[in-house]
């Protein structure tokens, strides 16, 4: 029987991933990768819905390939390609575009959240109808699951929503994907901020896994807690030390009930050392694994090169089944 296929997107927006997606995501890819037919890329198109310098943006793209590396995403096993390189995924986003309703795009939190914050004059359509181009990404695969945190649980429900209503319109096309979320670690906190998720966007409370371990360790042991005393797992009324006890236990690879257990009752230093101290044995060897892959260039083309063929020749068939479902025919023959 045909293995399970996966499919998952990071976006290349900055110089170095963080816990967040560290812990939310791709510590989940790695593990998938055993069982699944795991298709992973780099969301370039994905990162120029917000104006950027073409250079950073070649150079971020790079250095998130080589942390995909790094992390043990192993191109033998998974298909690890760049968006870009793939046409059809632009290509069948614009037939998710046709499929969304106006209303239904206007109800995507993230774009809300961010134009909220920043004024929607200034966003880009592309910003708008980023949510139809993950569509497309994860359908083109014909994914069975989706491997996330959190926050992208509503662009999964959208889909769902797609495929099925493609689906219901054009005929069967379309494998209806589940989302895969890792409860105990599926929202990191921001560690200055907890009532706010860990993001890019506010390094203040992001650890970056790039980053020296010193500043590492100082981001985690000056997390911002709260004025009791005792360490307990209670998200909704401890969300600071809850959070402490996500990611050292994702760190190291217990549970949460676990890290409760040795760490339950006693004072907020030590766990937050315990913490600091866990996640810098994480970063520390990544930080070098990624060095290691981007010292060698030529290889690092060789393997973009490579999955870019192999996602090229998975992604054809599903547009063109797209394409001759909706009346689209090619006359180039
Ligand atoms: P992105 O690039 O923002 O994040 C990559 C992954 O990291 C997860 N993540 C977190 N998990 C836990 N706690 C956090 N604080 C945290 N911050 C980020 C994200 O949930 C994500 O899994 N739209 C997507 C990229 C994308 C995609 C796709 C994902 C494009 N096409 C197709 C899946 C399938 C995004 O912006 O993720």
């Amino acid at each position: 029987m045909a293995r399970p296929r996966i499919l998952s997107g990071i976006q290349p927006t900055s110089d170095s991933f963080h816990i967040g997606n560290y812990f939310g995501a791709l510590r989940q890819w790695v593990s998938l990768q055993d069982d699944n037919d795991a298709f992973y890329c780099v969301v370039d198109l994905h990162a120029i819905t917000v104006p950027g310098d073409p250079q950073v943006q070649r150079e971020r793209t790079r250095v998130s390939y080589a942390q995909l590396l790094a992390a043990g995403i192993d191109p033998q096993r998974a298909t690890l390609f760049v968006q870009s390189d793939v046409p059809a995924h632009s290509q069948l986003a614009w037939v998710m575009m046709c499929l969304t309703g106006y209303g239904e795009a206007s109800r995507m939190t993230q774009f809300k959240d961010k134009t909220a914050r920043e004024g929607a004059g200034s966003a880009s359509v592309g910003l708008f109808t980023y949510p139809c181009l993950q569509v497309a990404d994860i359908l083109l695969y014909q994914a069975n699951a989706v491997p996330v945190g959190e926050d992208q649980r509503q662009h999964l429900e959208l889909t769902r929503d797609l495929a099925e209503r493609f689906n219901h319109r054009y005929g069967q096309t379309f494998v209806v994907p589940e989302p895969y979320i890792v409860k105990d670690s599926a929202k990191i906190l921001d560690l200055q901020d907890p009532s706010a998720k860990m993001s890019k966007s506010v390094p203040a409370g992001c650890v970056f896994l790039l980053d020296p371990p010193k500043q590492i360790a100082k981001k985690l042991k000056s997390a911002v807690t709260d004025s009791q005393t005792e360490v307990r797992y209670d998200p909704v009324n401890k969300p600071g030390v809850s959070n402490l006890l996500s990611i050292l236990a994702a760190a190291t690879d217990r549970t949460v009930a676990q890290v409760e257990e040795e760490y339950g009752g006693g004072m907020y230093g030590p766990l937050k050392v315990a913490a600091a101290e866990a996640v810098v044995a994480v970063a520390e060897p990544f930080a070098e694994r990624t060095r290691g892959y981007l010292a060698d260039p030529a290889e690092l083309n060789r393997l973009m090169a490579e999955g870019a063929v192999k996602a090229r020749q998975a992604a054809q068939p599903t547009l063109q089944a797209a394409y001759a479902a909706l009346g689209l025919q090619s006359h180039a023959q």
